[in-house]
């Protein structure tokens, strides 16, 4: 596979990787920190394959600073990982628990030791147990305990950390979390979706208020969502009437409000079909809409959508078909055309000045040779191909800044627990031990390469072609 042309990319594209805390941190019950939703959920018979949980998860809390040689060993520019709310206020809110600050502390002066810039997400869905247990996103006092603890990290690690996230994918947390089940807090219920929805907006924009005002400098804060492009299955006029509501619910519900359209119309209706509206108050979509310094995109597929003529048909009224192309660990199917079609989307229909593919990568089931190697050419590919639609994007004028690739260590893949490996790095997870992958250090070889050639115009004295502008 040809490495992809990235001079569009500009200069201060950010090369970089993802985690996120209950994800890898494991260190439940250290340090004054407190359970999470999610330690409940796994507790929960049959909520996670295999009975697994984050308890231990890849022990990062302990072996951080070999995960930051590992990145070292990548070459990357810029690491996106998240703060565990129950580390940092682990009432929900209330006291800060300096023990979990001096953890992110001691993190954050290591990576900026070793030239690597943080990109730190406030929200990556471990609601402190204790906020749940007062009603949780469902309820208007998480989105305004959100913005207390997001002040209470931004004062600590504002004056190093200048790249913050309020919340990574809320549609997981609504959707998946309060309408599916299949992720914490595991609830089926329409009306406690849609509210934890308008919450997770709201929070999102009192988050974004709060880490400027307690931040000693300037920062660049932005949302992460993840998105996919929808297409009808057929041509059917019921099939294309599906992607719309799809697009509503996956995309435009997410991005409209954010971005100062206020809720998309359609969806509004079709969810108050199902007895859910908005908890609104005057003044919040102004709160919701704060301008940001960045889009987040993670991009996993595209979705086929198909109507779903059963009446009683969950909301909204869509199917999901499988896509012709291959498929990765998760069946998710690949297609890295989607990707730009994303990027080139937020680009012309929502204006957006700067890009970052926050997260974007492949669980395939990777096993140790006997020498000790772990090959992975078909995580290789996907990235390559992923990185090739983000440069066509770019030299289209979509202002794409950096890419992170999810993930940097195989970790606990939430509902699916420990048997889907997303990282660059395979970890096993009886020894702890840590081992590159054959496509990390093809993830290397790319970085090294754009730097290259990133010098080499700067020596030549010409910006390359399309870099984006910056805010
Ligand atoms: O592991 C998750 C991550 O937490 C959020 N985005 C998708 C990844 C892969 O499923």
């Amino acid at each position: 596979m040809p490495a992809p042309d990235t001079t569009a990319f500009g200069p201060g594209f950010a090369w970089g990787v993802a985690t996120s805390a209950y994800q890898i941190e494991g260190a439940v019950a250290e340090d004054g920190r407190t359970p999470s939703i999610w330690d409940t959920f796994c507790a929960r018979p049959g909520a996670v394959d295999n009975g697994d949980t984050g308890e231990t998860a890849c022990d990062h809390y302990h072996r951080w600073p070999e995960d930051l040689a590992l990145m070292g060993e990548l070459g990357v520019d810029s690491y996106r990982f998240s703060l565990a709310w129950p580390r940092i206020v682990p009432d929900g809110t209330g006291k800060a628990n300096e023990a979990g600050l001096d953890f992110y502390d001691r993190l954050t002066d290591s990576l900026l030791a070793a030239g690597i810039r943080p990109n730190a997400t406030l929200y990556h869905w471990d609601l402190p147990q204790s906020l749940q247990d007062r009603g949780g996103w469902p309820e208007r006092a998480t989105a305004e305990a959100f913005a207390e603890y997001a002040a209470v990290a931004a004062a600590r690690l504002g004056d190093r950390i200048t790249e913050w996230c309020t919340v990574n994918e809320p549609l997981c947390v609504a959707w998946i979390g309060h309408l599916e089940g299949r992720m914490a807090p595991g609830l089926t219920d329409p009306v406690a979706a849609v509210r934890a929805s308008y919450h997770l907006q709201l929070g999102h924009g009192l988050a974004v208020q709060a880490v400027r005002a307690a931040s000693p400098g300037p920062v660049r804060i932005g949302i992460v969502n993840n998105l996919s492009p929808c297409e009808p299955a057929t041509d059917s006029e019921a099939d294309r009437a599906a992607a719309v509501r799809a697009d509503g619910h996956i995309n435009r519900w997410w991005l409209d409000p954010v971005l100062g359209r206020g809720h998309p119309a359609d969806m509004r209706a079709e969810y108050a079909a199902h007895g859910a509206e908005l908890p609104e108050r005057a003044g919040d979509q102004a709160v919701i809409a704060q301008p940001l310094d960045w889009l987040g995109v993670n991009y996993y597929f595209r979705q086929l959508i198909a109507d779903d003529p059963d009446p009683a048909a969950a909301m909204p009224r869509i199917r999901q078909v499988p896509g012709p192309g291959p498929r990765t660990g998760m069946d998710w199917e690949v297609h890295a055309a989607g990707l730009e079609q994303l990027l080139l989307r937020l680009t012309r229909e929502y204006g957006a000045r700067r890009l970052l593919v926050t997260e974007n990568g492949a669980a395939y089931p990777d096993t140790v040779r006997p020498d000790g190697s772990v090959h992975d050419p078909e995580r290789a590919r996907y990235l390559t191909e992923h990185l090739a639609a983000c440069a066509r994007a770019a030299e289209a004028g979509a202002p794409v800044d950096g890419y992170y690739v999810w993930s940097l260590l195989d970790n606990f893949e939430w509902a699916y627990g420990y048997d889907k490996r997303f990282g660059l790095v395979h970890v096993d997870f009886e020894t702890q031990r840590r081992r590159m992958k054959s496509s990390g250090r093809a993830y290397a070889a790319l970085i090294a390469a754009h730097r290259a050639a990133t010098a080499r115009s700067e020596g030549a004295g010409t910006a390359p072609a399309g870099a984006p502008s910056r805010p």
